[in-house]
């Protein structure tokens, strides 16, 4: 089975080709009315070790509006908290003969792990600080319908590097399709060796914000912190808050986005969040077309149709 564990891997056509059958249900998905059950008899577990609100309820949206049968898990309910290692855990979705495993766990290369042990694609929907490809899709989706293209697009990905695998995805797919990505942090929460990745690092935000087509501003994640240094919300905000005046740096019609849960007043002004600029609930939106697209595409060959372009 052909699984989606990151971005790194896949060719710039295949995103493309995710993002074109992912537009292809945003219009459907606007009357809520699709006809097209080709999910039917299908059984998705959605298995989520971390906490999700946007992710794991658009991946449940995404497969019942095509017609499967969606099973959440989540672990603070489930035999995890008995000690029930993530292998054995993954043996039992298995057992159950799941169609489509989507994961989300805070251990870094634990998706690819469990697609190594299953018998159907998995999809991997957030794991530790390594990536999170159906938000990287999603953001490259709002980031096309606005702008027209991605292509030669100066994206300024700011906030908390170092610990965020939007980042990380997001970097891998917008160079892939050609943008100017400038990255901009604190040096404690940038990543060495960022540029390697084909990005421009910045600590000040002001100087990255320059002609800046796309903002999109990422949340410090106290929770993956590990003893480091933590910058108070205060200090935060001040260096690398987006307020309105800060936002007049970046070019006239910039848009401002953020994969969420935001932390308004820190890493954004609530006047940016609700700003007609802002995509912020387009991202959202974007999320369930994206998520039929990668749940449609990946079960294609187990459904007897033609897979990847
Ligand atoms: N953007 C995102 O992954 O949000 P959740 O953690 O709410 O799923």
């Amino acid at each position: 089975h052909r699984h989606l564990t990151g971005i790194e891997g896949l060719q710039p056509h295949e995103i493309v080709f995710l993002l074109d059958e992912a537009d292809g249900w945003v219009a459907a998905n606007r009357t809520r009315a699709i006809s097209d059950k080709r999910l039917g008899g299908l059984t998705l577990i959605n298995a989520f070790f971390e906490n999700s609100t946007r992710t794991l309820l658009s991946f449940e949206i995404a497969g019942k509006r095509l017609g499967a049968d969606v099973i959440n898990m989540h672990a603070a309910q489930s035999s995890v908290k008995k000690g029930e290692t993530l292998i054995d855990t993954a043996m039992t979705l298995n057992a159950m003969r799941a169609d489509v495993i989507v994961i989300r766990h805070m251990s870094s290369g634990a998706v690819r792990l469990i697609a190594g042990k299953v018998d159907c694609p998995v999809l991997n929907a957030g794991d530790g600080q390594h990536e999170h490809p159906t938000q990287a899709l999603l953001d490259a989706l709002t980031i096309r319908r606005r702008r027209g293209t991605i292509a030669g697009q100066r994206v300024v990905i700011c906030g908390d590097i170092l610990h965020s695998r939007v980042a990380r995805s997001n970097i891998l797919a917008l160079t892939a399709l050609a943008a100017e990505v400038r990255v901009c942090a604190p040096a404690t929460l940038m990543p060495e060796g960022i540029e390697r990745m084909g990005v421009t690092p910045f600590t000040d935000f002001d100087t990255a914000l320059e002609g800046a087509d796309v903002v999109m501003m990422l949340r410090v994640q106290n929770e993956r912190m590990a003893g480091g240094f933590i910058p108070s919300n205060r200090e935060f905000h001040l260096r690398y808050g987006l307020t309105l005046k800060r936002l007049e740096r970046a070019g006239p019609d910039a848009l401002v986005m953020h994969p969420g849960p935001m932390n308004r007043g820190v890493e954004i002004d609530s006047a940016v969040a609700d700003h007609a600029r802002s995509a912020i609930t387009e991202q959202v939106e974007m999320g369930v077309a994206v998520r039929m697209a990668c749940l449609d595409v990946l079960t294609r060959r187990s459904r007897g149709v033609a897979g990847w372009a």
